[in-house]
């Protein structure tokens, strides 16, 4: 039997709220009291954006109350300072409306009060509140684009760093996770969620060697390992075998100083009696750096696949780069 027409009405508005609500909530969460400053000129911070939404929710969450005539409980008082505060807000204002509307009746859920010169019912209500998460959230997004910080930060400072490039042994791995774990944790450059365990990184390890397709080499500098770079397999099927997706990462504090430039030579030199035939590379964007070391070995951009990743509660595009066998020109 169909439900009711109220019911799916109902149904459709609390989905579209819960799908809005999730977005928004993995966008503040994460977010610093820092964060919450940035802004751009003639634009509001982000932090008074977190507290319009919290202010607004709590007063639809009034609304409702005034409407169906429960008890909304205990509302949060708006005025967050981070990110983590501002989502266990709008929770707790989610948790107390969707509790008001459970089992409503159809003449309740369409009846219209009148609230200054705006009209309501209380399906319009959940309605708007979807509709405000989406607008601010689009709000926030900009607001983090606009004033994002490069992912690495040339200093002009910086000066060049001397390392040796060796083929990467078992005692690396410890030093490989640590600079992998620090993109996953701070950046969307990687699109794993969860830092790598020592023994994850172990079986990562087993698959290359010192000859071969599937190579791995560090950056060794005053007896630290300061950066990697490999070649591994790019997919499982077998005719992709003599394809190579290539990878590099410095340790923060090493970039921009001459060592991705100097893995990736000795890898491609490596690599060049090897039956591959060819390298590709995904890079999350933006990220200059890297997709200038690319094209600078010979990568040429093949396209992009847009909003392929979801990583700190919003959606990345990936550009894909492919380098062919046969295009050995590359500055290294
Ligand atoms: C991308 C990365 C590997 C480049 O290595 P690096 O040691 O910083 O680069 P180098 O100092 O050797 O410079 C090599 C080239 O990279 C490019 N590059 C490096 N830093 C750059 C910057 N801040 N802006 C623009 N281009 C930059 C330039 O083409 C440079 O060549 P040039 O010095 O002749 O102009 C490194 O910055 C890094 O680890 N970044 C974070 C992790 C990452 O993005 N990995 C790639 C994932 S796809």
């Amino acid at each position: 039997m169909a439900a009711a027409p109220h019911q799916a009405d109902l149904t459709r508005a609390i989905d579209d709220l819960r799908r809005t609500r999730a977005a928004l909530l993995a966008l503040l969460r994460p977010l610093t009291a820092e964060d919450f400053a940035r802004t751009r000129p003639g634009a509001w911070t982000i932090g008074r954006v977190a507290r319009h939404l919290a202010e607004s929710d709590v007063l639809y969450a009034r609304l409702l109350a005034h409407q169906t005539g429960n008890d909304p409980g205990a509302l949060p008082d708006p005025t967050p300072r981070d990110g983590a505060e501002a989502a266990a807000m709008l929770e707790a204002t989610s948790t107390a409306m969707l509790g008001m509307i459970e089992g409503i009746d159809a003449e309740t859920l369409y009846r219209i009060v009148k609230v200054g010169r705006e009209e309501y019912s209380p399906l319009s209500v959940l309605e708007n509140v979807a509709m405000h998460d989406a607008e601010h959230l689009a709000q926030i997004r900009d607001l983090l684009d606009a004033t994002a910080r490069p992912a690495v930060v040339r200093s002009p400072a910086a000066p060049p760093l001397a390392a040796r490039i060796r083929p990467a042994t078992e005692a690396d791995l410890a030093a490989i996770n640590d600079i992998y774990n620090h993109y996953i944790r701070e950046t969307a450059i990687t699109f794993d969620i969860e830092p790598w365990t020592i023994e994850e990184r172990r079986a990562w390890f087993a698959k290359f060697a010192p000859t071969g397709r599937h190579q791995l080499f560090v950056a060794e500098a005053s007896a630290a390992v300061v950066g990697f770079a490999c070649a591994g397999q790019f997919r499982t099927k077998a005719a992709y075998d003599t394809t190579v997706e290539t990878t590099i990462y410095c340790a923060p504090d090493a970039a921009g100083r001459g060592i991705g430039r100097a893995l990736y030579a000795r890898l491609f030199e490596s690599l060049r009696d090897q039956d591959v035939h060819a390298c590709v590379a995904g890079i999350t964007l933006p990220n200059e750096p890297s997709c200038a070391l690319h094209e600078s070995f010979g990568f040429r951009r093949i396209g992009v696949l847009r909003e392929v990743g979801f990583k700190f509660g919003r959606y990345w595009d990936v550009a894909w780069y492919e380098r062919p066998a046969s295009d050995q020109a590359h500055r290294g």
